[in-house]
């Protein structure tokens, strides 16, 4: 019986939840996760992408799309979430690393960052 690790990266999607209740409407809300567990077992998209696609993907840096550029993503986001993945988990040659360099990401924590970055670049 292994002891489940799901302790912190809960109590860090429950803040996040916590916090985006308070807010009454639109808002922006800044809140950044402290620190991520290795290793631990829920992760939101937001904490994915900060952690590690924004340093790429924040400046656009050797051509990445940037987090909010609507035109930039705009052909990426025809291509479909299920392509998305697919090329974020082998990587775009030369620039985009597989797994966006966050090689203990499953592929939903994959996923739920590319969420993130496309429902902020539309
Ligand atoms: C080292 C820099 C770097 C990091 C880190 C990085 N990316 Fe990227 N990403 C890029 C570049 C550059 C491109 C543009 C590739 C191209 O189209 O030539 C890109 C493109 C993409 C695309 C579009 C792919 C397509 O098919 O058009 C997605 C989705 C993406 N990145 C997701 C992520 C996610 C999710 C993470 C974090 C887990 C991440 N990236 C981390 C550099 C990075």
């Amino acid at each position: 019986m292994k002891q489940l690790k799901f302790g912190v990266g809960l109590v860090g999607a429950m803040t996040l939840v916590a916090l985006a209740g308070c807010g009454d409407g639109g808002s922006s809300i800044t809140a950044t996760p402290g620190s991520v567990a290795a290793g631990a077992a829920v992760r939101s998209g937001e904490e994915v992408y900060n952690n590690f696609c924004a340093s790429c993907h924040n400046p656009g840096l050797s051509g990445a799309p940037r987090l909010g550029d609507v035109e930039a993503w705009a052909p990426r986001i025809a291509k479909g979430d299920a392509l998305l993945l697919e090329t974020t988990i082998a990587g775009v040659p030369p620039a985009m690393p597989p797994r966006g360099m966050c090689f203990d990401c499953s592929d939903e924590d994959l996923s739920a960052a590319i969420q993130y970055m496309v429902q902020n670049s539309q």
